[in-house]
């Protein structure tokens, strides 16, 4: 029996696909557990790059079981584009690839409703996604949301009232729409889900853990922008901590593991919101164009900064991290110093925890190193590593209170180099 959790630290967008695919082989199941289409998962093989939104990061290894938890959110447009399109490239997922029954629907007009409200938000917006995400959980937790096994019983009826409801709210917001042709594609998802193992997903993956198998949980986004614990009201609408994979999955808080926090090693975000180690400089556009900080789905620029070491304490705590992975170290490498913000100044006072409120007034106060100044694409041990860049490993290590224990140096799955000593494997 064993459930480990894999899940971003700072504002999504990480490196969890590269790093789910390069741990599947040691699981018999990968888990998704929150979040939807507004993730893109990048993961490159074999000269190949492949970007995942819905369907989890371990679907390229064997005959691993990849499933889709009821904490999922689900458009079966996109999910019909994204499996056909790895069906094309010659993975095959139909057998291995569960639905959760109780994973909520996005409907075409959930996405409308994103938009409406974006608009409406006027300067504050959000700049979500715009994949329907916050209106499809509101959905959920409003008692009104349409259910993925909802589709095999009375669907018609179902979907006609959500549709109304929706209308209604669309209409007394003013705003123009046309659904015709997003709704056409979301009803050939639908009769496509209908080929696919839609199960009771907390009930199998129960039964697999009683028999001894282990699981992999893949997290979506980061902890900053979970919905309790991310920087408010700039942030998704699940909750993408560590408890998100109880709740998402059906597993009970005993059977987590490990829990693999993933970190750059400097800071990205993509819309709006606080950012208080944000680089408006040459330094940030540096960073942008050799890590290629554009979103993998709507190619959005990334905004980009130093590593953010107060944010990263409290998305530990509230993870309860056991291990961390640092990744894309690689795009420092010509760097003369690099920087790490290890604590704020708020109204002239020093502080080291994460307040309530990042959005203004907050100053970031830096340690600088020595940069390695070396290529480390190619390295494949850590004996490798130059003098200044384990001084950088311990200095992490030090203010995080937790080994790293992967560190990524490009964007292979086989630039990846563990740290493991023989009581981790
Ligand atoms: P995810 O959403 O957390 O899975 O991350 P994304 O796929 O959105 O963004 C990570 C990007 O960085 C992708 O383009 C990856 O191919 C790339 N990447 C992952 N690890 C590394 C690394 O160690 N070095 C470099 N240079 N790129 C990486
Ligand atoms: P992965 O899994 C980065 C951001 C959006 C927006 C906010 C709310 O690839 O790391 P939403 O559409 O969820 O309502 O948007 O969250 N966001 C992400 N940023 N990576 C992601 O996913 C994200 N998913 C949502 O940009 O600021
Ligand atoms: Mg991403």
């Amino acid at each position: 029996m064993k459930v480990d959790v894999l899940l971003g630290l700072q504002w999504g967008d990480e490196g969890k696909g590269k790093v789910v695919d390069v741990l599947t082989p040691r699981y018999d199941v990968v888990a998704r557990f929150q979040g939807g289409p507004n993730a893109g998962h990048t993961l490159e093989f074999e000269g190949q790059k492949y970007v995942l939104r819905s369907i989890p990061s371990g679907i390229f290894q064997g005959d691993k079981v990849n499933i889709i938890g009821n904490g999922v959110v689900l458009d079966p447009a996109l999910f019909k584009a994204e499996a056909e399109a790895l069906e094309a490239s010659g993975h095959p997922l139909r057998e291995r690839l569960h639905i959760s029954k109780k994973a909520h629907l996005i409907l075409p007009t959930h996405r409308i409703l994103d938009a409406a409200y974006e608009a409406a938000k006027g300067a504050s917006k959000v700049g979500t996604t715009g994949k329907g995400i916050g209106p499809t959980y509101t959905d959920k937790v409003s008692r009104n949301g349409l259910r993925v096994g909802d589709i095999l019983h009375n669907f018609e009826e179902k979907y006609a009232a959500a549709k109304a409801r929706h209308e209604a709210i669309l209409k007394s917001l003013n705003y123009e729409y046309d659904v015709t042709e997003l709704e056409k594609q979301w009803m050939e998802g639908i009769e496509y889900l209908r080929q696919f193992h839609l199960v009771d997903s907390e009930h199998e993956i129960n039964n697999l853990l009683k028999e001894g198998k282990s699981v992999l949980c893949e997290g979506a986004q980061g902890t900053m922008l979970d919905v309790d614990f991310g920087s408010y009201p700039f942030v998704t609408s699940s909750n993408t901590i560590c408890a998100g994979a109880c709740t998402g999955l059906g597993l009970g808080p005993n059977k987590i593991g490990e829990v693999y926090g993933i970190m750059k090693a400097y800071c990205t975000r993509v819309g709006a919101g606080p950012f208080p180690t944000e680089l408006f400089d040459e330094t940030g556009k540096t960073i942008r164009d050799l890590g290629h900080e554009y979103g993998a789905v709507t190619g959005r620029e990334r905004r980009c900064g130093w590593v953010d070491l107060v944010a990263l304490r409290y998305a530990i705590m509230v993870n309860g991290v056991t291990k961390l992975i640092l990744m894309k170290s690689d795009v420092l490498d010509g760097f003369d110093t690099i920087k790490a913000c290890v604590a704020y100044k708020v109204n002239g006072e020093e502080i080291d925890y994460f307040p309530f409120d990042i959005t203004e007034g907050v100053e970031p106060v830096y340690a600088e190193l020595p940069g390695w100044k070396t290529d480390m694409t190619k390295m494949t041990s850590e004996d490798e590593f130059p003098e200044e860049f384990n001084a950088y490993i311990s200095f992490l290590e030090e203010q995080l209170e937790t080994p790293i224990k992967i560190v990524s140096v490009g964007p292979d799955r086989e630039q990846t180099i563990e740290r493991y000593t023989e009581e981790d494997k």
